[in-house]
């Protein structure tokens, strides 16, 4: 299929694009690589001897949407483009109301000008906030507990709306859960600018020594050991699931939502524990207080990503971790080498 991948040089975006060349699609990439860098895709190129097309432009700006839509012709688009650190949503809204809520409307919009029905969306499991029942099941309720999430539970509906008033148009949410690692090759991962603020690049970044030690967000939640769970996802599963999703779409009309995740919880101790062992790299550590915001546990169903889009995680925690350490020790300072 010709797929157009908006945001498609970040970090999900570049493993897509790499899973999708490799799956025999044909690539156009809109991205204005605010967080993201040129390098990704060059390298994710010269890996698939692919040739991928770019628009270089603002996913907000018809002349962008146009220009990336005209002569390639998508019969299906990728929607990553956008804003996605929760702190930062909480100090500027309005910038992640216009850029995560007005960039898919901009986008649906000239989905319809250019005749194209099928669109992946990339949402986040954040949008259930804090969990009723675990493992969460797309039916749980959903209440997320900031701008960020909000801006992706608006989109989600905003793209329900269209499909539901759009003939032959068929939609697909993918919520994921905590995307982390990267491609096998070490020649793409996740390249954050600043202090990280999730705990994957950030335990990457003591290891190689950009930083002294982890901070543990609290050891008094009622887990196992204390400290925080999530369901940590390689992001090369993640990518495959757009693939799949990707199928799905082509398949049928009308509009879905699915979990992306592994089923299985990890503790941040464990995670540090797991990439200990994968690297042989001791990480220091520290136990400060709760980060505000943060809940106990996230870990997804996967019975409907399952029976939906047939698909399934594949890697386990020591492919996580040691993929991230083989990127960061190849790119010590991410694309910026
Ligand atoms: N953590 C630390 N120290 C750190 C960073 C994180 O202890 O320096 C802990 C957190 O408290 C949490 C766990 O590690 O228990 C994971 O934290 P992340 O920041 O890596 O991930 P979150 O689950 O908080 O957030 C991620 C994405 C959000 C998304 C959310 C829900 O960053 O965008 O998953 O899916 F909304």
């Amino acid at each position: 299929m010709r797929v157009l991948v908006t945001g498609g040089a970040g970090y999900i975006g570049s493993h897509t694009v790499l899973a999708l060349l490799r799956a025999g699609h044909e690539v156009h990439v809109l991205d204005d690589f605010s967080n993201a860098s040129p390098e990704a895709l060059a390298r994710v190129g010269a890996m698939t001897n692919g040739r991928i097309g770019l628009t270089r432009g603002d996913v907000r700006k018809d002349s962008a949407l146009d220009a990336a839509m005209e002569g390639f012709g998508p019969e299906a688009v990728i929607h990553f483009a956008g804003k996605k650190a929760v702190g930062e949503s909480e100090s500027a809204p309005l910038l992640y109301y216009d850029i995560n809520v007005g960039g898919t409307v901009a986008l649906l919009a000239a989905m319809d000008r250019h005749g194209c029905g099928g669109i992946v969306f990339s949402s986040s499991a954040t949008v259930y906030g804090s969990p009723d029942y675990l493992p969460l099941d797309e039916d749980h309720p959903t209440r997320p507990a900031n701008p960020y999430g909000r801006t992706k539970l608006m989109s989600e509906g905003i793209i329900a709306d269209w499909a539901g008033a759009t003939d032959g148009a068929s939609a697909i949410s993918l919520r994921y859960f905590n995307p982390v690692g990267a491609d096998v090759s070490a020649r793409i991962g996740e390249d954050p600018i600043g202090v990280p603020d999730n705990l994957m690049p950030f335990i990457a970044q003591v290891a190689i020594g950009r930083r002294k030690e982890l901070a543990i967000f609290g050891a008094d939640w009622p887990t196992r050991d204390g400290t925080g769970e999530r369901d940590y996802i390689h992001v090369s599963d993640l990518a495959e699931a757009h693939v799949a999703a990707l199928a799905h779409v082509a398949g049928r009309t009308g509009y879905d939502v699915c979990n992306v995740g592994t089923g299985t919880g990890s503790t941040v101790l464990e995670m540090v524990a797991a990439f200990e062992a994968a690297t042989g790299v001791a990480i220091p550590y520290r136990l400060t207080d709760r980060r505000p915001g943060d809940v106990k546990s996230y870990v997804a169903s996967v019975d409907k990503a399952r029976d939906l889009l047939g698909w399934e995680s594949r890697r386990d925690l020591p492919d996580m971790c040691g993929s991230t350490w083989a990127w960061q020790q190849a790119n010590p300072n991410g694309f910026r080498d």
